[in-house]
């Protein structure tokens, strides 16, 4: 298998624990085994006597049922766990595309969705962000037109990394019926739901909401929890899914035992976890808004309605690479370049974690002394 480098995560790879200040994480503050197992009555002893066998390739009935409470239509029948979300993606796109097949992507993007069927051959095409008043959207009558009849699956993300936009309920609807007319699978990644800043901007999942929907979830980002690796794939359309199980026999046959009691515990303790990072999120956004408030003439500012994460386009004749080396090395502050997407001219910003004031106050320096003479 031939396959394009990862950016995003290299750059990761490369930087993350190197950093002393990050700006840009798409995950929420994480918590100690200690602390999630204090969330229910017993649970610290029962994990003491979790059994380290193998576990159910498909994830064990306990966990499914956990999981499927999130969802509407999905029963515990229509789920898989997997290793986070990267093994899901990984696996649906191989189990289910061809050489042959058109597919389209909703970018920029987690570059797996891309990365992978052009790996496998498939022609994909971009269904691009557009910027209005730095308002991201994606324009519906421009999805319609990319698709051909061979278009096989809409790789979509909502919330959506990296640039914040979430699809509205009427959004959804007019993207299913368009997919509906054509046949055409929907993927969505949904990593990022259940952190919408507002019950009024929650969406159905597309596996509740159409039947050739496939979600895929994960403890990592709404959740804090990317240690546990423990992500799912949902759909009511049970080939899909069989096709997706018969390939993860090939890849980690089934998840880790540990990982799937205490993710048991999470998402039996999901309002009191979400509302903690949702606190986290509104008490960062705050410091985000008086930030660029401050600096409108250097950044561009979109606050998004939902996930712990916004795309900032620089104002200023820069590129985007060079300067978060540059923040990185002087001032210890790790950026997400849009150069990484393929989008330069942009920044990522995460605001998940609870190190974000420090590390905003660092990039304030840096913007201080480099840039305000600039204006
Ligand atoms: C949109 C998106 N999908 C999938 C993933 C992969 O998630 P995981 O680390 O749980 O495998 C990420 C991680 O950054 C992501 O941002």
């Amino acid at each position: 298998m031939k396959i394009a480098p990862f950016k995003l995560e290299r750059y990761y790879t490369l930087h993350e624990f190197s950093s002393e200040y990050s700006l840009c994480n798409s995950d929420c503050e994480a918590m100690t085994i200690q602390e999630l197992l204090a969330l229910e009555v017993g649970a610290a002893e029962r994990f003491q006597n979790q059994w380290l066998g193998y576990t159910e390739s498909k994830g064990s009935p306990l966990l499914r049922n956990d999981i499927g409470s999130i969802y509407n239509i999905i029963t515990p029948d229509d789920l898989l766990v997997c290793t986070g979300a990267q093994e899901p993606i990984f696996l649906f796109a191989q189990a289910n595309l061809k050489a042959d097949d058109h597919v389209i992507v909703q970018t920029p993007c987690y570059q797996s969705v891309q990365s992978v069927p052009e790996s496998i051959g498939c022609t994909v095409s971009k269904w691009e962000v557009v910027y209005k008043d730095d308002r991201p959207s994606f324009d519906l009558s421009q999805l319609s037109d990319l698709i051909t009849d061979k278009t096989k699956v809409i790789f979509l993300n909502t919330p959506h990394n990296p640039t914040g936009f979430h699809f509205s309920k009427e959004q959804q609807m007019e993207v299913i019926t368009i997919a509906r007319k054509n046949n055409i699978i929907i993927f969505c990644d949904e990593v990022y739901r259940e952190l919408e800043h507002s019950p009024a901007y929650a969406i159905p999942a597309f596996a509740d909401a159409y039947e050739l929907g496939v979600s895929i979830g994960v403890l990592s980002k709404s959740y804090g929890l990317p240690g546990l690796r423990i992500g799912w794939v949902a759909s009511k359309n049970k080939e899909i899914l069989e096709k997706i199980a018969i390939l993860k026999e090939y890849t980690t046959i089934c998840n880790s035992a540990p990982s799937e009691f205490l993710a048991g515990v999470a998402l039996r303790n999901r309002a009191t976890i979400l509302a903690r990072n949702l606190h986290i999120v509104k008490q960062n956004l705050r410091l985000f808004d008086i930030f660029f408030e401050k600096y409108t003439e250097l950044f561009s500012w979109w606050r998004p309605q939902a996930g712990p994460i916004a795309f900032v386009q620089m104002k200023f004749d820069t590129n985007d690479m060079l300067f978060a080396e540059r923040t990185l090395r002087e001032k210890k502050v790790l950026l997400l370049p849009g150069g990484i997407y393929e989008f330069p001219g942009y920044f990522r910003i995460g605001f998940g974690r609870t190190g974000i004031p420090k590390a905003l106050a660092k990039f304030e320096e840096f913007v201080v002394e480099n840039l305000i003479p600039k204006i």
